[in-house]
């Protein structure tokens, strides 16, 4: 939201996004492992998304390799870590419709794409978040226990906590650019 925000601060965070939300994603499928199907965790990746922006900002797939991958990803040891993990990624949609106006406004008349990952589902942001919730909601009534809610609550702490770390040193970096 930083109004001298440059094109290249921008993909900069991108692609710090696409370094974390890789190796994330790939973790959180493989303990989804299909379990909840509710969910629609596949309608819900944000990997292509992070991909057709950075292709859009210049990125092919020689470069794209190079890009670093955070390999402090957070504990999610099982289900309830995954739901709690994946509250995050799904919470994150919503501040994202404002990131996406004041992109939109920021970047008038200059190529920077078309901002998919923070446009994610578009008009379907609202219904999503709410179906997310829902499914969420359900699955704890029916686990009906109160260790499962408080790793599903760890779950998500340890996402913010790695987010943070992640693009802390992300921002360290980007300062090189300014
Ligand atoms: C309407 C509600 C929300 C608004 C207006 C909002 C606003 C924002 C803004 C402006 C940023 C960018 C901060 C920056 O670049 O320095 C951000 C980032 C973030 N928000 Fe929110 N937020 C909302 C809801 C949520 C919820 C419910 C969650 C999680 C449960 C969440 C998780 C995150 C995460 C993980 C990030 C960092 C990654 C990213 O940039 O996507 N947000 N939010």
């Amino acid at each position: 939201m930083d109004p001298g925000l440059t094109l290249e601060h921008y993909r900069h965070h991108l692609e710090a996004l696409y370094g974390f939300y890789a190796p994330l994603e790939a973790l959180l499928a493989s303990r989804l492992g299909g379990l909840l199907p509710e969910l629609r965790a596949e309608e819900r990746w944000k990997l292509p998304l992070l991909l057709k922006d950075l292709r859009d900002l210049g990125h092919d797939s020689a470069s794209l390799a190079c890009l670093s991958r955070n390999t402090a990803l957070p504990p999610i040891s099982g289900l309830p870590e995954a739901l709690g993990c994946f509250y995050v990624l799904e919470g994150a949609t919503l501040g994202g419709q404002l990131i996406l106006r004041h992109l939109q406004r920021h970047f008038t008349g200059i190529p920077a794409g078309d901002f998919v990952f923070f446009r994610a589902y578009g008009e379907e942001v609202g219904p999503m978040w709410r179906a997310f919730g829902e499914a969420l909601t359900r699955t704890s009534a029916e686990e009906a226990s109160e260790l499962f809610d408080a790793r599903t609550i760890q779950g998500a702490k340890d996402t913010f906590d790695a987010f943070e770390h992640w693009l802390r040193q992300e921002a360290e970096d980007s300062s090189a650019y300014s």
